[in-house]
């Protein structure tokens, strides 16, 4: 099993990476194999359907999701939205890379949730023909999750984050075993 993760806040101490490193440590802990791409860290050229070679900088994205058999998406909520960041990086993929794999979301929002750009990226996924786990995770202002060394503080919040990637986890566990072992089933009519 290996998951990747897409960190898609362009700033430097957001929340929503914070998270998704310590999402990361879960995984690592639990020895599943991880690949994590921070977007602020790797500038991804404004993807364009005109290019004909897809940009060197975009490859390891490309590559690490066409390996991945469980892909976890951060994005902090901009205008009700997901971040211009994370949808230019999906941009670069298409269902070849994504179609039948589970994905689990999370959100920072400024407000108490971050629920729109987790029902945008919902959609993505759908349109991308991945699979959503039925968890989420958002955190908004005031959920003081991490102190100022990126250490968790809130146990509830922390354990609520912990539930959803185990769910997230089984679901990957479940489609892996179906998606390699079963036969495509042709339905009569
Ligand atoms: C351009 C912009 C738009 C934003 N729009 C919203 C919004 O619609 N709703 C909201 O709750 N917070 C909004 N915020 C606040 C961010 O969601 C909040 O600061 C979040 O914690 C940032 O996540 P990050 O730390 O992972 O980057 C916005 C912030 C920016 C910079």
């Amino acid at each position: 099993m290996h998951i990747t993760l897409i960190a898609g806040s362009n700033r430097h101490h957001a929340i929503s990476t914070s998270i998704l490193r310590y999402i990361e440590n879960l995984l690592k802990s639990n020895n599943i194999p991880v690949s994590f791409i921070d977007l602020a860290a790797v500038q991804l050229p404004l993807f364009s359907p005109d290019s004909e070679v897809v940009p060197k900088e975009a490859e390891p994205l490309i590559t690490s999701v066409e390996q991945a058999d469980g892909i976890i998406l951060g994005t902090p909520e901009y205008h009700g939205s997901i971040s211009g960041t994370l949808k230019n990086a999906l941009d670069y993929l298409d269902n070849r890379h994504v179609a039948g794999k589970p994905f689990l979301t999370v959100s920072s929002a400024g407000g108490p949730l971050g629920v729109s750009s987790l029902l945008h990226l919902q959609s993505i996924i759908r349109n991308l023909h991945g699979i959503h786990c039925p968890e989420w995770i958002s955190v908004g202002e005031g959920q003081s999750i991490f102190d100022p060394n990126g250490l968790p503080q809130d146990k509830e919040i922390l354990g609520r984050i912990a539930q959803a990637v185990e769910q997230f986890i089984a679901l990957v566990k479940k489609l892996g075993h179906d998606s390699k072992h079963s036969e495509k089933v042709m339905m009569e009519t």
